[in-house]
């Protein structure tokens, strides 16, 4: 049965216009961009859902608090209005605005670890793990094996293997794990939720070898939310008892604000108390974002983000952002086509090994459904599977991931009912032709992060 459509919580004061191509104009546009989404013109492109983060809509409160940015080098009131806000939804002494989430990384990281040492996270986030090598370190990823089974509907499958946590732990030597990361929501994974009882589990391991506890906070609203509507003994909590509970159970937090905090820039890094710490990352800061009381950012954009963040744990605009996912998710079980699921947070991640089981991985299954949803309807998608893995470094050989999705990230606030119909009428439209679908080969790729850039031909 379609789940009901939650109503907005809000309506629409402005609009922008986007074009709608015809199909062979869509054709001829994604051959130009030689098959590739990322080298499409935003303007071509008809819904996108490339990414969530900054793509979302401000409110009219946001829109006023730009102008009431003040844009003091040093010391500027949107600053001390971020702070407080901050403080008073995280529980956190100390707070500092980035430009960012990857900067956020960029500043804490290089404090936590050395060279040799270890990072183990529930999954880690492509600039994470980035940041983590950067700083001389390894990422270990450590999810539930139910993640990897798209069709398996459990609640909480973004959480943490606790048991291979521990024999992680055991395997390297506690002084050797520089830091867990817990992402909430978790990404990789598919925008997968974290459980209290999974986060308290591993914070007790983590004070048990004196391990510090990080939290990658890019879409906490979210998965907050999904502790309130499943885990028991939270549905008469409210969604701020909650964060503050669940930051409680950890030291620090990094934040792309692009994404809950339903901003198009900024980011914040978080530490619960430890003072020493939060004096180094102030002199990070200010080396590589800017003052301590800007991080990057113009006071325009702390403003928007001080209200934002508010707006994003709201009640209502959680239920009406779950809702519609869950709306989209109950649209593709009706016509058979499966999903990471139950759906996640931000998005539906289609599963394209299952729609095209003719497309070998090193024909990129995913890549293939992120072209046709284009060619069908305009909407511009990316692959999360072995086009985006890309080679082996050591061998060049292509690796196979272990998913092949498609990944349908929703942006906050800025697609009706209508739009979301369009992209499940073009996954069913798909779907119904999927046998015809052929598979791509690369014809040009740079050495890294190759699937920005990469050149590719569809298979004759
Ligand atoms: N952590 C998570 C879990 C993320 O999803 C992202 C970004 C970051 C950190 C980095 O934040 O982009 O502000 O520097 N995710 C985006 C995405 C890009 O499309 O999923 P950033």
């Amino acid at each position: 049965m379609v789940a009901k459509y939650v109503p907005e919580p809000f309506r629409i004061k402005m609009v922008e216009t986007i074009k709608m191509l015809s199909r062979e104009e869509r054709e001829q546009k994604i051959a130009e961009a030689k098959y590739n989404t990322f080298n499409l013109k935003g303007e071509d492109v008809y819904i996108d859902l490339l990414t969530d983060s900054g793509t979302n809509a401000m409110s009219q409160e946001q829109w006023a608090g730009v102008m009431r940015g003040d844009e003091a080098y040093a010391g500027g009131s949107s600053y001390y209005k971020l702070i407080d806000a901050a403080q008073d939804i995280f529980g956190y002494k100390y707070i500092q605005p980035v430009h960012q989430g990857r900067a956020a990384e960029k500043v804490l990281f290089g404090l936590l670890m050395k060279e040799g040492q270890y990072s183990i996270s529930n999954m880690h986030f492509d600039t994470t793990r980035a940041h983590v090598e950067l700083a001389g370190g390894r990422a270990i990823d450590c999810v539930v094996p139910e993640a990897g089974d798209p069709s398996k509907r459990v609640p909480f499958k973004g959480n943490m293997d606790v048991e291979k946590l521990e024999s992680l732990i055991k395997k390297y030597g506690a002084d050797k794990i520089a830091v867990v990361i817990m992402t909430i929501t978790n990404n990789s994974a598919g925008g997968q939720p974290v459980s209290i009882k999974n986060m308290k589990e591993t914070s007790k391991i983590c004070k048990k070898h004196g391990i510090k506890l990080c939290i990658d906070a890019a879409r906490y609203a979210e998965n907050v939310y999904f502790i309130k509507q499943r885990e028991k003994g939270y549905e008469d909590k409210s969604v701020k008892e909650i964060i503050k509970e669940i930051f409680g159970y950890a030291d620090m937090f990094t934040m792309s604000a692009k994404k809950d905090a339903i901003v198009n820039m900024g980011g914040l890094v978080g530490i619960k108390d430890d003072e020493k710490l939060f004096q180094d990352c102030k002199g990070r800061t200010i080396s590589f974002e800017g003052f301590v009381t800007y991080g990057g950012l113009s006071g325009r954009e702390l403003e928007s983000l001080a209200i934002g963040l508010y707006e994003g744990i709201d009640e209502n605009y959680l239920r009406y952002r779950i809702g519609q996912m869950e709306y989209l998710a109950s649209r593709l079980d009706e016509a058979g086509i499966t999903y990471q699921s139950p759906v996640g947070g931000h998005g539906v991640f289609v599963d394209a090994k299952a729609m095209f089981p003719h497309i070998p991985y090193y024909e990129f299954p995913g890549q293939a459904l992120a072209i046709e949803l284009y060619k069908e309807a305009g909407i511009r998608t990316c692959d999360i599977g072995s086009y985006m893995l890309g080679n082996d470094p050591d061998t060049g050989e292509q690796l196979h991931a272990d998913f092949e999705f498609t990944r349908l990230a929703i942006p906050r606030r800025v697609y009706t009912q209508a739009h979301i119909d369009v992209m499940a009428d073009a996954l069913i439209a798909i779907k119904d032709r999927a046998s015809e679908v052929k598979g791509y080969r690369i014809t040009w790729e740079p050495p890294i992060l190759r699937h920005f850039q990469a050149s590719l031909k569809p298979i004759k």
